[in-house]
């Protein structure tokens, strides 16, 4: 297939180019040259790139900034994938929307399915809502795959970096570390949502949302509690309340996966898995940009 991937050059898209190597053509246009808020940008470009598929993995997601700056929240969550959807449904294209578990509020304590309706308390996940909304509109035959706290070597462009690079940053500097205990997700390796998205395009699964979480779920401190046994580390760590926050946040975002086995699909590996592989498969120049502090 040739796919073309807006919002490529970040931490999901980075995986993505490793996984389709060899399985199929992958062009990434930079941020610089084609902004998914430019209707005629991301128009020029999907012609240019004749695709079958176009996944969008553009996004301003930075919690506390979305909610400062709404218009550009709604500008590039919602407008961008509109302009995206639109043009590839002229392109004749499949369309790939990269969304969040932010579009839960967090009340169902168990687990969200596709289909339970979008409930977001914040502005990203307004946002985000909002474009999968029209993306279903503009595009039918778009799929919607939600991933939740994502991490990937690259680490997040727009995050500047990621919870596991952050927590092994902080025990390397001898810190003591306290990390929310009750706020419950799904931890989404970037590896394994980017095979997961190729997985459901090879397989021509039908149009709707998705989730591409890694299996089971975990508070951000039970994360943190991995990431050090897998790393073979024993720092100073404990437990805390989220307590207030400048921006509401889902208390429970459990992504559950009930498509897959639905389409004889593979499930995800687990979250403990993933974390283990994304320490043991660490590249020697993360390891060194971590040590002196240059790692995004
Ligand atoms: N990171 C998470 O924890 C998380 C959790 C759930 C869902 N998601 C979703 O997963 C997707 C990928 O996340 P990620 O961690 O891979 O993000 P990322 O590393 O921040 O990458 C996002 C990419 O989008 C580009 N971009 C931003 N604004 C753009 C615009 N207006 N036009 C074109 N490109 C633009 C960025 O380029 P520049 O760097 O040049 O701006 C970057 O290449 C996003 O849709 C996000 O909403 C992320």
């Amino acid at each position: 297939m040739r796919l073309v991937m807006l919002g490529g050059w970040g931490q999901l898209g980075s995986d993505l180019v490793s996984v389709a190597e060899g399985r199929h053509d992958l062009i990434r246009p930079p941020h610089a040259e084609v902004d998914v808020t430019d209707e005629s940008q991301v128009g020029a470009a999907v012609r240019r790139a004749r695709p079958d598929v176009v996944i969008d993995a553009a996004a301003f997601h930075k919690v506390e900034l979305c909610e400062q700056d709404p218009a550009r929240s709604f500008a590039v969550n919602a407008l961008g994938p509109l302009h995206v959807a639109r043009s590839a449904r002229r392109a004749g294209a499949r369309y790939v929307f990269v969304s969040t578990d932010y579009v839960f509020d967090g009340a169902v304590s168990t687990g969200y399915r596709e289909d339970d309706p979008p409930t977001p308390v914040n502005v990203y996940g307004i946002s985000k809502a909002a474009g999968e909304r029209a993306v279903g509109l503009a595009c039918p035959d778009s799929l919607v795959v939600r991933g939740s706290g994502l991490f990937g070597h690259a680490g997040s462009s727009g995050k500047g970096g990621n919870f596991v690079e952050t927590m092994l940053a902080k025990a390397g500097a001898g810190e003591a570390i306290s990390v929310v205990d009750d706020q419950v997700f799904s931890p989404t390796s970037t590896r394994d949502m980017a095979e997961r998205i190729l997985l459901l395009l090879e397989r021509g699964v039908p149009s709707g949302i998705y989730h591409a979480a890694n299996r089971g779920a975990c508070s951000w401190y039970q994360l943190a509690e991995e990431i050090f046994r897998a790393a073979g580390l024993d720092p100073d760590l404990s437990p805390r309340p989220a307590g207030d926050q400048a921006v509401r946040r889902p208390s429970s975002s459990v992504l559950l996966d009930t498509r897959s086995a639905a389409l004889g699909l593979p499930s995800s590996r687990s979250w403990q898995e993933a974390v283990r592989w994304y320490i043991e498969a660490r590249p020697a120049s993360i390891q060194a940009s971590a040590e002196n502090g240059t790692h995004r």
